[in-house]
């Protein structure tokens, strides 16, 4: 069998797969269609210092293959979190990505010295929400922002730091070079892209927080444009993802310059996607006759 283990900031995935955080939870649910066993990683739900309840519904709607949501980082924080999360997950073989949010600087710093010394292998720092009134999206559409918060972060944390970058900016490469410049041990991308729906008959927003986050299929070109620009001007490893629902989606990011890949907005219209997605590309290596999954990472060029 061709190799499927990649390695991001000296932390060994068994294979490349991994779910976006705030579509798979914690894993609870999805643990009764999907061996959590086979995944690369489980990254969680956004957590922050204190529980959030979120914004008013409607906070989803459909759009042409994808979605909108303005859920507004809905989460029960992170005492909760350390004490219900966390002990799930470790039954399984497969490590454990946190997703942290926050208002402030300080927020994020709270949650991510928390959980220094929680058996997690690595924090996502979510600077790329666009459904947060405050804080979230503003450190993540400002390079010097973003550059001082992950040094921030940094300091407090004893994983290494993954930070996830926005795609409403207008050069994303800007914002790579400023997380790197902070001390980034990896990046992912792309958060959900700013739209918005308009329910005619009624003459309303389809969603009450006007504006959503865009997500699924019709995102993923412009999801693997950020990530094979973002592989070429920055040299930390990338996780790629936005509309990957399947194993030949997710090769896309790889050959674009991905290191490992997400599976997001997938699960919600097929349980079994990050499955599928891992099977499909033991799949391809072999039909391929190629070795080992990381020959093809930024192949192309
Ligand atoms: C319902 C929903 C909730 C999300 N919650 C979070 C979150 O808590 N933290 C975060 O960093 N990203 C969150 N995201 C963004 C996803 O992790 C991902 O970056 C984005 O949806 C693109 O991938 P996809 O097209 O495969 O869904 C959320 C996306 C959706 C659809």
């Amino acid at each position: 069998m061709s190799k499927m283990s990649v390695t991001l900031a000296g932390v060994e995935l068994k294979n490349p797969v991994m779910t976006a955080s705030g579509t798979f939870g914690s894993g609870v649910e999805y643990s009764e269609f999907v061996d959590l066993n086979l995944l690369g990683a489980v990254v969680t739900k956004g957590v922050a210092n204190v529980p959030w309840t979120g914004n008013p519904t409607p906070r989803v709607a459909e759009t042409a293959s994808g979605m909108l949501n303005a859920i507004g980082l809905q989460n029960p924080g992170i005492d909760v979190f350390c004490e219900r999360d966390i002990p799930f997950l470790k039954q399984f073989d497969t490590k454990i990505i946190v997703n942290v949010c926050g208002k402030t600087t300080e927020d994020y710093c709270e949650v991510v010295e928390r959980l220094a010394n929680e058996p997690v292998d690595m924090l996502e720092i979510n600077v790329s929400c666009p459904n947060v009134k405050e804080g979230g999206i503003a450190f993540g559409q400002q390079p010097k922002a973003l550059e001082e918060i992950t040094r921030e972060v940094k300091k407090y944390a004893r994983q290494p730091i993954i930070m996830k970058l926005s795609p409403n900016v207008t050069d994303i490469t800007e914002m790579a070079r400023a997380a790197e410049a902070g001390g980034a041990d990896v990046l992912s991308l792309i958060n959900t892209l700013t739209g918005m729906k308009i329910d005619i008959k009624r003459r309303v927003f389809a969603l009450a927080n006007k504006t959503g986050g865009m997500s699924g299929p019709a995102v993923k070109p412009v999801a693997v444009r950020m990530v094979y620009q973002v592989a070429n001007a920055v040299s930390l490893p990338i996780i790629g993802m936005g509309g990957i629902a399947t194993a030949e989606d997710a090769l896309e990011f790889i050959m674009a310059g991905a290191t490992a890949v997400s599976v997001g907005t997938a699960n919600f219209f097929n349980p079994y996607a990050t499955r599928d997605v891992v099977r499909g590309m033991e799949k391809f290596l072999e039909n391929e006759k190629v070795a080992d999954i990381n020959e093809l990472i930024g192949i192309v060029k």
